[in-house]
């Protein structure tokens, strides 16, 4: 790809687009964990992740939700709007599961009697801590509107995907969204894919998402395929 680089992040790099208000998104093939610490290149992973994201950000649209993808370029690449990135995760848990069931005791799978909305600072230095409303719109990393119109779209974004996966007979444990500032709307951005959500298979409860390459489950990308190719056949 002869498009100037612009952003290198640990599983995805940022070129310039086809003009200022574009960016091409590769999917690359490298896998992190453990903010850096664990490191590994998965074959196909890229490809896949790209696919996924693709099949997910097509339904969402499909469902009113406006998301940075304009059209996938090739199997890895993505021609996506350029959005100023608004430097806060959200993160959506419909089950107990990882940092939520070690913060607070709560045994991994225990469902959640509402749905848990949280947000993390976007910063790899600061290992992307847990931050609260008051603090975000403190520092002036998003306004108090800009926040409740993220949250709102989470939980949209969360019904719609749990329906999608449940058809696929996946259950939606947790994941994690970002959006973007684009043309005075907060749009999402970023990517929808097995190393950003929870997975679980509904009959077995094998984990079908980034949890086999962060606790070393093995056949990762066996799983990433198999989230795809239900995801597909369900279409
Ligand atoms: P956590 O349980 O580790 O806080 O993760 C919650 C969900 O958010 C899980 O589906 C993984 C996803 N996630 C990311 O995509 N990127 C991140 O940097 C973190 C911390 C979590």
């Amino acid at each position: 790809m002869d498009r100037r680089l612009l952003y290198e992040g640990k599983s995805k790099s940022i070129y310039e687009g086809d003009n200022d208000s574009t960016y091409v998104m590769e999917f690359r093939n490298s896998a992190t964990a453990g903010n850096g610490a664990k490191k590994a290149e998965l074959e196909g992973k890229g490809e896949l992740n790209a696919s996924i994201s693709a099949v997910i950000y097509d339904y969402l649209a499909k469902n009113g939700i406006e998301t940075h993808l304009i059209k996938m370029i090739d199997a890895t690449h993505a021609l996506v709007k350029k959005t100023e990135i608004v430097p806060v995760e959200v993160i959506i848990r419909n089950t107990a599961a990882g940092s939520f069931s070690q913060k607070y005791g709560v045994s991994e799978g225990t469902p959640l009697k509402n749905t848990v909305v949280e947000f993390s600072l976007k910063s790899d230095e600061l290992g992307d801590p847990m931050i609260n409303e008051t603090q975000i719109t403190a520092i002036g990393l998003a306004g108090k509107e800009e926040i409740d119109e993220m949250v709102r779209q989470a939980l949209t974004i969360n019904g719609l995907l749990r329906a999608l996966f449940d058809r696929s007979g996946i259950i939606l444990v947790d994941f994690k969204l970002e959006f973007g500032r684009y043309e005075g709307r907060i749009i999402l951005a970023d990517e929808i894919t097995p190393d950003s959500c929870r997975l679980w298979d509904k009959q077995t409860g094998k984990k079908l998402d980034k949890d086999r390459f962060r606790r070393d489950l093995g056949d990762v990308m066996g799983a990433y395929t198999e989230v795809f190719t239900r995801l597909t056949d369900e279409k």
